[in-house]
């Protein structure tokens, strides 16, 4: 069934786990997160970046409303979010489409346009009756505006997230979750995550919200219940699934068929994402 992002942050918040929101490009994807959730009897969320379509991965005409109506079919609460929304027409379109959640990435521009930016994207959203989260401070690793890239891939502390400047972001704009830098890189990590917990609660406290994990996979599951001990209530996952199943279907090359392929990738993704789900709903 289909649910917004503050129907699930509620039960998130009382039971204290992060739910997972995992980005779907394809079919297999989809299939593989809606059948962990379902397994695991616990909500979820399908997220598709702009980012996807720039690349030309995936384009959301094509999977926006597969999404929706997988969404609406599974036996879980399930949100679909548009993830990193830079362009405000392209988040009216998914929400014409019926994403219950969308997120909008200031995070390139100067504060105060940020500031202006996602007010515009919060009246929106909130129009639609869509929660919104938004994002300051700067990450690590290749997204849509090359927000903070670093040679090494490493994070750099001068980009992380200001719980002051936080408090503030949330105070003028109104949002209902904050994602946040403490030290996760999108992407493949070249080096250990090296993670500020401490900051993570500061965030929490300062900005009342619920924070958000990006670039959450490759990390340990022993640093996933920290940061979700410190107030992190979604966790943005998508990378190591794709590694995993692009791992599981070539372990089955060369073969004749396509769906043997497929099938294999898709069951390697879907042991990757039980074993994170079980973790931020504390069921491992
Ligand atoms: P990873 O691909 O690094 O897991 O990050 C996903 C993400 O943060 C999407 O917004």
């Amino acid at each position: 069934m289909l649910a917004t992002l503050n129907d699930i942050f509620k039960m998130a918040e009382e039971k204290k786990i992060a739910i997972g929101a995992f980005n779907v490009v394809n079919f297999e994807n989809i299939l593989a997160v809606l059948d962990t959730a379902e397994k695991l009897n616990m909500p979820t969320i399908l997220a598709f970046a702009q980012t996807h379509e720039e690349n030309k991965v995936m384009d959301l005409d094509t999977i926006g409303p597969v999404m929706v109506l997988m969404a609406k079919q599974a036996k879980v609460p399930v949100v679909v979010h548009l993830d990193h929304g830079i362009n405000l027409d392209y988040i009216e379109k998914s929400l014409k489409m019926g994403f219950t959640s969308i997120m909008f990435d200031g995070s390139a521009l100067p504060y105060d346009e940020n500031v202006e930016m996602t007010k515009k994207a919060v009246e929106m959203a909130h129009k639609y009756n869509v929660s919104i989260e938004a994002e300051i401070g700067k990450m690590a690793g290749i997204t849509l505006n090359n927000e903070g890239i670093t040679e090494n891939r490493k994070s750099d502390r001068s980009n992380y997230t200001v719980p002051a400047e936080a408090k503030d972001f949330v105070e003028k704009t109104g949002v209902d979750c904050l994602a946040c830098s403490f030290g996760t890189v999108h992407g493949e990590y070249f080096s250990e995550p090296n993670l500020d917990f401490d900051l993570v609660k500061e965030l929490s406290d300062a900005t009342g919200v619920p924070i958000v994990m990006h670039g959450g996979s490759g990390v340990s599951h022993e640093d996933y219940k920290k940061v979700i001990a410190n107030g992190v209530r979604k966790i943005n996952y998508f990378t190591y699934m794709d590694k995993a199943g692009g791992e599981g279907a070539s372990a089955v090359c060369p073969t004749k068929y396509f769906h043997d392929i497929a099938k294999a990738g898709q069951d390697a993704m879907q042991k990757d994402v039980e074993s994170a789900m079980r973790c931020f709903v504390n069921m491992d």
